[in-house]
C-alpha cells in the first residue's frame, strides 16, 4: 500500500554517464561542505568565560543549509510508505504531539498480535489433536502470556498510591512584571495540565483514607516546556535537608521485618525517628490535624512547599511560594470515619475524583502566590530556605493569579496516571529554585528514581510526559527510544547540521538567577544549617494556636491514637517531652490520653532564644477559614427508604438535592425497586450493607409508618444513623422517621444544651431548605464528644 513510488530515479545509467543517484550523493557532499564552510570557526567560543557572560549566554551560531539534503540521514527520505509516512516537517518532533496520536480505539476492529497479525481464535491454545499437548509453535499464546508476565512495573518509592486527571490552568492577569513563565503571560491564557494526587506511605493498592500527607503534583504543559509543581497538601515538610529523606521514609514505611503496618504512621519506627528530629514538630501538627484525612481531593489545598523564584524578562527575581485553594472549600473526614471508609471503600478518593469529573462537577482550585524580595526575606524571624517553615499569610498576603479546572479523566490509568513522571527539576524560563537544601535533593531524586521505575531512559517520550513544546537536543539512544532523529549530527558545536540545534541564548532560553551569597563568612564548603533553622517550635506553636478548639481536640486525639500504637514507652515520653516545647496544653492532653502519670521534662531546645515571631495567630491556618462556595455540589446524600415510605415526597427531595448539584441516592435494605405507600416506585441504587452511612455526607430519614418500621428492624439502620450522627453530618428526619433517631440514642440538642443545627426535624417537606443549609456547612462539630456518647 505504498502511497507513491520512489521519487528518486533508480535506473542504472549508461557507462560514462553520471547516474541520478550519483548526482544526488554529489550534491549532498557539496552542500555538506558548503554548510561546514559557512561556519569557519566557533564564533561563540570566546563568550564562554567570565561571570557576566555566564549570566547572559549568547544565542548559538547557525548556518542555513541550501536544501534538506546535507542535514538528512539519507537521500531516500522522500520515498514514503504507510509506515514511514510523509517526510518529517522541518523543526518538528512528531513524537511530542497531542495524545490523540497514541489513543487507541478498538471499536469495530479485530484482535491482532503485537505484530498486527489478525488473531483467528482467542479461546484455545494450539494443540496436537483435541486432547493432545500444546505446541511450542503457538507464537500467539506465547506472545500474549509473555506480555502479561511483564505487565507490572515497580511502584513509586513514595507516593505509590495516586489518582490523576487532566485539566487546564487559566491565568487571571499578566504577571510579566514578576515572571516570564509562559502560563502567566496574558489574561485568559490557558495551559493544559495533568494532576496526580497521592498518599505518601502506602503501597500502590493501599487505602485512600490513611492518615498521611497528600501529594498534589501538577504538570503544566507550557508552550516553553514542561513545568512540574510537585507539591503536597501541607505547606511544610518533616525535614530540612535532603540528606534525611531516606531516613524519614525508612522510618514511616512498613517496618522491614514484618512489613507492617500498611499506610500508617502509627508505629514505633516513625515516632522513634520524628521524636529525635525536633524540626518535624511543625509538620507533625499538620499531619495530626484533619488535613491528613481530607474528605476529597477536590476539597484540599496544595502547596509548592519550598521557596521558589519568579524571574522576569529583565532577569530580575523575587521569591515566591505557591498555594492552591479549592473552590469547594477545605473539608476533611474525622478519624473514626476515615478508618471505617478504608474498609468499605479503599478507593474513596479515587472514586470521588472520577465521579465528580464524569458528572461535570469539575474540581477547581485557585492558584495564589506569596511574592517577597530577598531583602524582605532576610528580615523574617525564620529562614525561607527552611521547608519546615511557612510564610504566614498575615506577613505576606496571597495574591490570586489563576485557576485550575480538572475536567477530564484519563483514558487509561496505567498509560497516564501510573506512567506520569513528575520532577521537581522541571522548571521553565521565569521559574527558578531557591537554595533550599531539601529542594536541591529533590532536583536530583525524581529523574533518578524514574529511570528504575520506568525501565530506563527516554520515559520523557511516553505520551503523558512528552511536552507539547518541541524537543530538540543531541541526546540519543537508550531503552525504548521513540524519536527517530534525522541526520548524522548529534553533537554541538557542529557545522554539518548547520549548527543546529543551537543554544537558545538568554533571550529565549533558561538562565539560572545568578544568586550570590553575600556574607563572606558564609562562603566555603560546609555541612551545616543556618542558625534560624534551629528554631523547631515557634511555628508548631503558631499552627496549634491558630486552630479552632475542635481542630485542637482532633490534633490531641490523633497524637493519642498514634502514640498509643507505639510499643516502646520511652518513645512516647520523648515525643511528649518535645510537644511540651510547642504547647503545654497539647502535651498534657496527649500525656493524659496515654495514661502517663508524670510529665517528662521538656526536651532541651536547639535554640534557647528564638527570634520573636511576626505573628502568633494565623486564622488562615484553620480548615474553617475556607468554607468554600457555600454550595452542596458533589456531596453524597443518603435518602434511607424501605417499602411503605412516602414515595412522592422522597422523589421530590431527591430532585431538589440533585438540582443543587448533590448526588442524592436512595439507600434501602436491598438494592432495586422500593414501593412507596402511595404506589410510587423508587429505585434504590445502594443498600444498607453495600454503602454504609460513613460513605455519605448527609442523611435523610423519610416519612412513612411502614417504611420506618421496616428500617427499624434492620440493625444496619442504627449503625447508619449512629455513624452519621457521630461524624457530625447533617441529618433530616421527617415525621415518623424521627423514631429512628430516638432508637439510635441521638439527642436533639448539643452537649452544651443548644439546638443542634445539623439535625433538621420536620413534619413535612418544609425541612428541605434547612437541610440544604446544614449540608452546606459540611459538618456540625458542636455535637462532638470525646469519647462519643453515640
Ligand atoms: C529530599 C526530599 C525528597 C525526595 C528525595 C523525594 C523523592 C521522591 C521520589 C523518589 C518520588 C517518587 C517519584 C516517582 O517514582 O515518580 C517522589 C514522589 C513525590 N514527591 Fe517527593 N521527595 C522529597 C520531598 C518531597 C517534598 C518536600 C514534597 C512536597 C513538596 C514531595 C512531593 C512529592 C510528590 C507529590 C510525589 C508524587 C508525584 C507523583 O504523583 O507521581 N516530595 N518523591
Amino acid at each position: 500500500m505504498a502511497k507513491s513510488p520512489p521519487s528518486r530515479p533508480t535506473a542504472k545509467s549508461a557507462p560514462g554517464e553520471q547516474s541520478a543517484a550519483d548526482e544526488i550523493l554529489r550534491r549532498k557532499a557539496q552542500q555538506s561542505d558548503d554548510l561546514a564552510k559557512a561556519m569557519p570557526w566557533n564564533d561563540n567560543k570566546s563568550l564562554e568565560h567570565g561571570f557576566s557572560q555566564g549570566t547572559a549566554p549568547a544565542k548559538g551560531v547557525t548556518a542555513q543549509p541550501e536544501s534538506p539534503l546535507p542535514t538528512g540521514s539519507t537521500v531516500s527520505e522522500a520515498n514514503t510508505s504507510e509506515k514511514t509516512a510523509d517526510q518529517a516537517e522541518e523543526g518538528v518532533n512528531a513524537a511530542h504531539g497531542r495524545l490523540d496520536r497514541v489513543r487507541a480505539d478498538s471499536g469495530g476492529r479485530h484482535l491482532t498480535t503485537n505484530q498486527g497479525v489478525a488473531v483467528a481464535d482467542n479461546q484455545n491454545s494450539l494443540k496436537y489433536g483435541l486432547r493432545g499437548p500444546v505446541l511450542l509453535e503457538d507464537f500467539i499464546l506465547r506472545e500474549k502470556i509473555t506480555h502479561f508476565d511483564h505487565e507490572r512495573i515497580p511502584e513509586r518509592i513514595v507516593h505509590a498510591r495516586g489518582s490523576g486527571a487532566h485539566g487546564y490552568f487559566e491565568c487571571y492577569e499578566p504577571l510579566t512584571d514578576l515572571t516570564r513563565a509562559a502560563p502567566f503571560q496574558a489574561a485568559g491564557k490557558v495551559t493544559p495540565v495533568f494532576v496526580r494526587f497521592s498518599t505518601v506511605q502506602g503501597e500502590r493498592g493501599s487505602k485512600d483514607t490513611a492518615r498521611d500527607v497528600r501529594g498534589f503534583a501538577v504538570k503544566f504543559y507550557t508552550d516553553e516546556g514542561n513545568w512540574d509543581l510537585v507539591g503536597n497538601n501541607m505547606p511544610v515538610f518533616f525535614i530540612q535537608d535532603a540528606m534525611k529523606f531516606p531516613d524519614l521514609v525508612h522510618a514511616v514505611k512498613p517496618e522491614p521485618h514484618h512489613a507492617m503496618p500498611q499506610a500508617a504512621s502509627a508505629h514505633d519506627t516513625f515516632w522513634d525517628f520524628v521524636s529525635l528530629m525536633p524540626e518535624s514538630t511543625h509538620m507533625l501538627m499538620w499531619v495530626m490535624s484533619d488535613r491528613a484525612i481530607p474528605r476529597s481531593y477536590a476539597t484540599m489545598q496544595g502547596f509548592g512547599v519550598h521557596t521558589f523564584r519568579f524571574v522576569n524578562a529583565a532577569g530580575e527575581s523575587v521569591f515566591v511560594k505557591f498555594h492552591w485553594s479549592p473552590k469547594a472549600g477545605t473539608h476533611s473526614l474525622v478519624w473514626d470515619e476515615a478508618v471505617k471508609i478504608s474498609g468499605a471503600d479503599p478507593d474513596y478518593h479515587r472514586r470521588d475524583l472520577w465521579e465528580r469529573i464524569e458528572a461535570g462537577a469539575y474540581p477547581e482550585y485557585e492558584l495564589g502566590v506569596q511574592v517577597f524580595t530577598e531583602e524582605q526575606a532576610d528580615q523574617f524571624s525564620f529562614d525561607v530556605l527552611d521547608a519546615t517553615k511557612i510564610v504566614p499569610e498575615e506577613l505576606v498576603p496571597i495574591r490570586p493569579v489563576g485557576r485550575m479546572v480538572l475536567d477530564r479523566n484519563p483514558d487509561n490509568f496505567f498509560a497516564e496516571t501510573e506512567q506520569v513522571a513528575f520532577c521537581a527539576a522541571h522548571v521553565v524560563p521565569g521559574i527558578d529554585f531557591s537554595n533550599d537544601p531539601l529542594l536541591a535533593g529533590r532536583i536530583h531524586s525524581y529523574v533518578d528514581t524514574q529511570i528504575s521505575r520506568l525501565g530506563g531512559p527516554n520515559f520523557h517520550e511516553i505520551p503523558i510526559n512528552a511536552p507539547i513544546a518541541p524537543v530538540h537536543n543531541n541526546q540519543r539512544d537508550g531503552m525504548h527510544r521513540q524519536t527517530i532523529n534525522r541526520g548524522r549530527v548529534s553533537y554541538e558545536p557542529n557545522s554539518l547540521g548547520g549548527g543546529c540545534p543551537f543554544q537558545a541564548g538568554a533571550a529565549q532560553g533558561f538562565v539560572s538567577v545568578p544568586a550570590r551569597i553575600q556574607a563572606e563568612e558564609e562562603q566555603g564548603k560546609v555541612r551545616a544549617k543556618p542558625e534560624k533553622f534551629a528554631d523547631h517550635y515557634t511555628q508548631a506553636t503558631l499552627f496549634y494556636e491558630s486552630q479552632t478548639p475542635v481542630e485542637q481536640a482532633h490534633i490531641a486525639a490523633a497524637f493519642r491514637f498514634e502514640l498509643s500504637k507505639v510499643t516502646v514507652p520511652a518513645i512516647r515520653a520523648r515525643m511528649v517531652a518535645s510537644l511540651r516545647n510547642a504547647s503545654e496544653v497539647l502535651a498534657r492532653e496527649v500525656a493524659d490520653g496515654l495514661g502517663m502519670e508524670e510529665m517528662p521534662a521538656p526536651m532541651p531546645r536547639a535554640l534557647a532564644m528564638p527570634a520573636k515571631p511576626e505573628v502568633t495567630q494565623s486564622p488562615a491556618l484553620s480548615l474553617m477559614a475556607r468554607p468554600g462556595d457555600g454550595t452542596i455540589k458533589a456531596r453524597r446524600i443518603a435518602l434511607l427508604v424501605a417499602h411503605g415510605v412516602e414515595g412522592a415526597a422522597a422523589e421530590r427531595l431527591q430532585a431538589t438535592l440533585s438540582a443543587e448539584g448533590a448526588v442524592a441516592e436512595f439507600v434501602a435494605p436491598r438494592v432495586g425497586k422500593v414501593r412507596g405507600a402511595d404506589g410510587t416506585d423508587l429505585e434504590a441504587t445502594a443498600s444498607l450493607e453495600n454503602n454504609p452511612g460513613f460513605l455519605f455526607d448527609a442523611l435523610a430519614l423519610l416519612d412513612g409508618e411502614q417504611g420506618v418500621a421496616t428500617l427499624a428492624q434492620d440493625g444496619h439502620t442504627m449503625e447508619f444513623v449512629k455513624d452519621c450522627y457521630r461524624h457530625c453530618k447533617a441529618i433530616l428526619a421527617v415525621g415518623a422517621a424521627q423514631t429512628l433517631l430516638d432508637m439510635a440514642g441521638v439527642s436533639t440538642t448539643t452537649p452544651a444544651g443548644e439546638p443542634d443545627a445539623g439535625l433538621v426535624l420536620a413534619d413535612d417537606e418544609d425541612g428541605t431548605d434547612a437541610f440544604v443549609a446544614a449540608i452546606a456547612r459540611h459538618r456540625h462539630p458542636e455535637r462532638e464528644t470525646d469519647p462519643p456518647v453515640v
